[in-house]
């Protein structure tokens, strides 16, 4: 199967005003199928959001692709030029971010909300606009279509939000869509409701997605493949089951450990119960030689100190990058 997104050996920095320099993503590879859901399970810092603006090239100006390359249905994504940018951004590839309260304007109704993602990108009469609006919106909300097309983002709740945001991630009929905590702010059961939706998406419209999260309990059941980003590095990519049933890198094996358990009720019991993985974070200013997770690594040898571990495979889909495992 030909991928629709590869990323090959990608690395982005962020240089601040002062000189310092942080390696966001220090040579990360991966592949996206057709109609493949992604899940990319990562700590805070780790470079998540960073790889969803490097996709789109919409990185801050202190962030720079210093390496590597993106393919996009085979074009490539970090030499096109900004016309063929502005036809991917958004139509063939979009994105649902991380903050919900800020991506919605707070004095727009939510149809024109819409309506505006469209006239960005497609060459639609106001009539087709309007009418390609009530379709979709009468997809996500099947009750209340009108009422929701009506409304300011005030009058909505957070779930609603989050499906308006779906809403325009989907408007333009994209190949792959990018999600970057998008249930974050929402309580468990809508959190569940928007997941579900994007399973119905997937199987209703062929999507790809790129589902990022620090919540590894969000993507069983969702995500075919997860990998596991440590310090911009992908540590270890495989089939949802195997990564999260049967973890083998000792970070992601830590990470797991982490997830809070979903009988406790109340959110502060949950993280008053929630192991926290030892050590301290990487340090991103330096390019460091050898593993990045060997500082807080129970298992660490001699060697993971200097040489960068390479991906092995433990089975055709799954690999992990640790000297544990002979290559
Ligand atoms: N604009 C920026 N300038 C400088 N450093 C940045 C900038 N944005 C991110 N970074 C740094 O890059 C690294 C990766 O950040 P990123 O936001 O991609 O992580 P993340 O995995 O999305 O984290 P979170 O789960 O908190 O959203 C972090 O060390 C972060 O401090
Ligand atoms: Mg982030």
């Amino acid at each position: 199967m030909t991928p629709l997104l590869q990323v090959q050996d990608l690395h982005v920095a962020y240089r601040s005003r002062t000189g310092e320099v942080c390696h966001a993503l220090a040579g990360l590879s991966f592949d996206l199928g057709p109609s493949e859901i992604l899940g990319v399970l990562g700590e805070s810092g780790s470079g998540k959001s960073t790889l969803a603006a490097s996709l789109l090239r919409l990185l801050p100006p202190s962030g720079i692709i210093t390496g590597g390359r993106i393919l996009f249905e085979g074009q490539d994504v970090l030499h096109a030029r900004p016309r063929e940018m502005e036809k991917l951004r958004g139509r063939r590839i979009s994105l649902i971010f991380q903050e919900p309260s800020v991506a919605l304007h707070p004095a727009m109704r939510v149809r024109d909300q819409v309506e505006e993602v469209l006239r960005a990108h497609e060459p639609l009469d106001f009539a087709a606009r309007r009418n390609r609006t009530r379709q979709v919106l009468a997809s996500l909300f099947p009750a209340d279509a009108d009422r929701i097309a009506n409304s300011y983002p005030h009058q909505l709740s957070g779930g609603q939000r989050q499906r308006v945001l779906v809403a325009q991630a989907i408007a333009c009929g994209p190949s792959v869509v990018l999600a970057d905590e998008p249930t974050a702010s929402l309580d468990p059961t809508t959190q569940q409701e928007i997941l579900t939706l994007f399973r119905t998406l997937r199987q209703a419209l062929g999507l790809s997605m790129v589902l990022i999260t620090h919540n590894p309990g969000l993507l069983a059941g969702l995500a075919d493949r997860v990998l596991v980003l440590y310090a911009g590095r992908a540590v270890e990519v495989g089939p949802a089951e195997s990564v999260l049933a049967s973890p083998q890198h000792p970070y992601t094996r830590a990470l797991l450990r982490c997830v809070p358990p979903l009988d406790q009720k109340s959110q502060a019991s949950r993280k008053a119960m929630l192991p926290v993985i030892s050590g301290e974070s990487p340090n991103l200013s330096v390019l460091v030689r050898g593993c990045p997770f060997e500082p807080r690594c129970p298992e660490k040898m001699e060697v993971c100190k200097s040489c960068d571990p390479a991906a092995v495979p433990l089975s055709e889909a799954h690999t992990v990058s640790c000297f544990k495992f002979p290559g």
